[in-house]
């Protein structure tokens, strides 16, 4: 059972505006250039990636939360892209072996109950060759985001900013590629590095 945010999801876009026309639009426009076919995104929140595909066969929106999933349905009409809502945790999906190219994660992986079985449903869902494309703040080591931890679950929607995302990918048996990892000024300093990267499973085609 996912824990709903209903203020917190009713604040997100408002909060991340500053954000979507600058370095977050960015991460999102790179994840949504580098999706083909099939792609599923695990916690599509109020569907801020949903209206930037143009090339996909079909997206696919995993979204547990019902004041997230509200304002996604919402958002459906702008789509430019078959869209498929979905409502189980990443840790149970409800879609078969092997029958999507593309997963993405974006600010998602921090706030799952057990990332590491919701990694392995992504292993599980993903096609031989398929890629997971990932834009996660991550543990920086530092003090400060230690003592900040509590703070943010509590009013970032459940989000843990300490979280190693990457280890528990390549602890999956995913090769990760990190593409970009940003640094950034201000209140948001604490939860960085923003990292961007794309992960394989190995003996996957090239
Ligand atoms: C910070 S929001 C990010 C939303 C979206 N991915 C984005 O980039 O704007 C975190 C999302 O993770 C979702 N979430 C939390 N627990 C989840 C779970 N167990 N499975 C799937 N999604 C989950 C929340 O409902 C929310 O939509």
């Amino acid at each position: 059972m996912v824990r709903s945010h209903p203020i917190y999801a009713a604040l997100y876009d408002r909060l991340n505006n500053y954000a979507e026309v600058d370095w977050l639009g960015r991460a999102r426009q790179w994840v949504a250039d580098r999706s083909k076919g099939t792609v599923l995104e695990i916690g599509a929140g109020t569907g801020m990636n949903m209206v930037r595909f143009t090339d996909v066969d079909e997206y696919i929106a995993c979204e547990p939360d019902p004041a997230y999933r509200r304002r996604l349905l919402r958002r459906v009409p702008e789509s430019r892209v078959p869209v498929r809502v979905i409502d189980c945790p990443a840790e149970q999906l409800s879609l078969p072996d092997h029958s999507v190219d593309t997963v993405i994660s974006t600010l998602t992986l921090c706030s799952v109950e057990d990332p590491a079985r919701a990694v392995s449903e992504i292993a599980r869902v993903l096609r031989p060759g398929g890629e997971l494309l990932l834009f996660e703040h991550i543990r920086n080591g530092r003090l400060l985001q230690r003592l900040c931890t509590p703070a943010f679950r509590l009013f970032v929607g459940g989000c843990r900013i300490t979280r190693p995302t990457l280890d528990t990918v390549r602890a999956k048996g995913f090769q990760v590629e990190v593409i970009d990892s940003l640094e950034l000024s201000g209140a948001t300093s604490v939860m960085a590095p923003f990292v961007t990267a794309v992960a394989h499973l190995p003996g996957d085609p090239a």
